[in-house]
């Protein structure tokens, strides 16, 4: 992955080309190997923040043209606040910001990894690192034309400078490298558009994750009629794409452990079925798949990092249209674990891939718990806007680890209720459930609808459609999807469950 990759870690030394990029703390202090390599534009430097009231408070930005008795074309001082009392997402914010200050045209920029308290440490720089390289993404395949005289952009070397480049470099190998790429592949998978992203092609692109050591095996449809998964296969069925299931399995961890499992939501296209959507923002339904992307990233992240743990990730790869052989409003459908479901809206399509996909792993893997992650509903939107996830959960545990390691990575989750009380929503006239609950707390009765497929397994449901989609701008993505829940889940997984 990232084969095109420029970063370097190197000791400190004053670049001769290209941006230099340094921090500073309130008061304008600079550590000592900053202050050395910028002496011969100290007193303009001083000039340009007092003129700017430019003191180091964090975010603020100072950028100075042509520095003098510099080599550099560029010196952008970037205020670190405090210092002191960072956190590694601090860390990341902080690449990211530096990267956004790197013109795309620019050959070479050079990123000073120093506090006024000194070199930052080799996981520190990590993050640092981790941040420039998600700010630095974009999705620009599908581009053939440039502007006037524009060519084809090199992207611009970046060298991290440091006390201890070969550890910082050992660190960005072994443990961010692996998530910047998971969350890049995620990202990747997202953007993709849907006449190139169908489920067989997912399911292929999955294979990549082989090299790494994960086992990934593919259901077809004959093997899926054979299990009895007629709910997904239901959602499929009106589709000239056959639907895939994908199981993927690292096994870091002790040969007798039972596997921690992630369940993702891919459904390539969502038209809403027979209940069609309107034609106003459908196409970002192409990004319906966005729980399963982030399973397959996260897989790439827990095995290119060789974590100690083992998992499984699976996704239920459909794609939902209209068409004569489509799914109807009022047919019923057995799922695997023998429950009969009355299709009431074609367009509550996730829930029915959930809930086979979740007893499938549930049966067959037996796992630690299982987390599944879904684009599936408009409703958590109109609860949570786009800076939280929906989660949902039967374990106290499970949800207070994924409440604190969301507040770690700034992938937030906000818990949200389930209880018997809402089941009577679900109740159908004619099976044993319905597939939706009417508009009325919406996101509840759906999660309400899954919670029946994990029998007595710890479980959290993410609702993952304000989140993933659409995203909002930050210092670490530019992109249209953020590739929401790489780093959450591979927190989680960092923090509690390698030996
Ligand atoms: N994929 C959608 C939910 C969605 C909406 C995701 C907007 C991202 C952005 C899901 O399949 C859906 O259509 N849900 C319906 C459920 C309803 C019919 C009960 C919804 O939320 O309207
Ligand atoms: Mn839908
Ligand atoms: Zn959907």
């Amino acid at each position: 992955m990232a084969d095109d990759r420029k970063l370097a870690f190197a000791p400190f030394a004053t670049p001769d080309a290209g941006v230099l990029i340094v921090f500073c703390e309130e008061g304008l202090k600079f550590g000592s190997a900053t202050r050395k390599a910028l002496a011969p534009a100290d007193a303009q430097i001083k000039r340009a923040a007092e003129g700017e009231k430019f003191t180091g408070k964090s975010g603020s930005i100072l950028d100075i043209a042509a520095p003098t008795g510099l080599k550099v074309a560029r010196l952008v001082v970037i205020g670190a606040g405090k210092g002191g009392k960072l956190k590694s997402q601090d860390y990341v914010k902080l690449g990211g910001i530096a990267m956004g200050k790197v013109p795309s045209r620019a050959a070479a920029a050079t990123i000073f990894a120093e506090f006024a308290g000194g070199s930052l440490k080799p996981d520190q720089a990590a993050e640092l690192a981790l941040g420039t390289q998600l700010r630095a993404y974009v999705f620009d395949r599908y581009k053939t034309k440039r502007k006037e005289g524009e060519e084809a952009p090199e992207k611009p070397a970046i060298t991290i400078a440091v006390a201890n480049a070969s550890q910082a470099k050992k660190a960005w190998e072994q443990s961010r490298e692996p998530v910047a790429d998971g969350v890049i592949m995620a990202r990747d998978l997202i953007n993709e558009p849907a006449n190139v992203l169908y489920p067989d092609e997912f399911a292929k692109r999955c294979g990549a994750l082989r090299k790494l050591g994960v086992t990934v095996e593919v259901l077809d449809v004959p093997a899926m009629k054979k299990l009895g998964m007629n709910a997904l296969l239901g959602v499929g069925q009106g589709s000239r794409k056959d639907s895939r299931v994908v199981i993927m399995r690292w096994n870091g961890g002790k040969k007798k452990d039972a596997p921690v499992a992630f369940i993702g939501k891919g459904v390539c296209f969502d038209t809403g079925g027979i209940s069609i959507k309107p034609a106003s923002g459908m196409e970002d339904m192409k990004g319906d798949m966005a729980g399963a992307a982030c399973v397959v990233g996260l897989m790439h992240a827990l095995a290119a990092r060789k974590a100690k743990v083992n998992a499984v990730g699976a996704i239920g790869c459909v794609e939902n249209m209209p068409d004569g052989n489509a799914q109807r409003p009022g047919d019923i459908v057995k799922t695997m674990n023998g429950q009969t479901i009355e299709i009431i809206n074609t367009d509550a399509e996730g829930r029915l891939v959930l809930a086979d996909v979740l007893h499938y792993v549930n049966t067959r893997d037996k796992p630690k718990f299982m987390i599944d992650l879904a684009t599936l509903t408009g409703a958590i939107i109109v609860a949570l806007g786009q800076e939280y996830a929906g989660m949902f959960g039967n374990d106290d545990r499970l949800c207070d680890r994924l409440t604190r390691a969301g507040q770690d990575t700034m992938e937030r989750v906000w818990r949200m209720p389930l209880g018997p009380e809402y089941d009577k929503q679900i109740d159908s006239k004619f099976a044993d459930m319905k597939n939706t609950g009417g508009r009325w707390g919406g996101s509840i009765t759906a999660a309400q609808l899954l919670a029946r497929f994990v029998d007595k397994t710890p479980w959290v449901h993410l609702d993952i459609a304000g989140t993933a989609l659409g995203s909002p701008q930050t210092d670490i993505n530019k992109s249209w999807s953020s590739g929401w829940g790489v780093r959450l889940l591979n927190q989680l997984v960092e923090d509690h469950y390698e030996r």
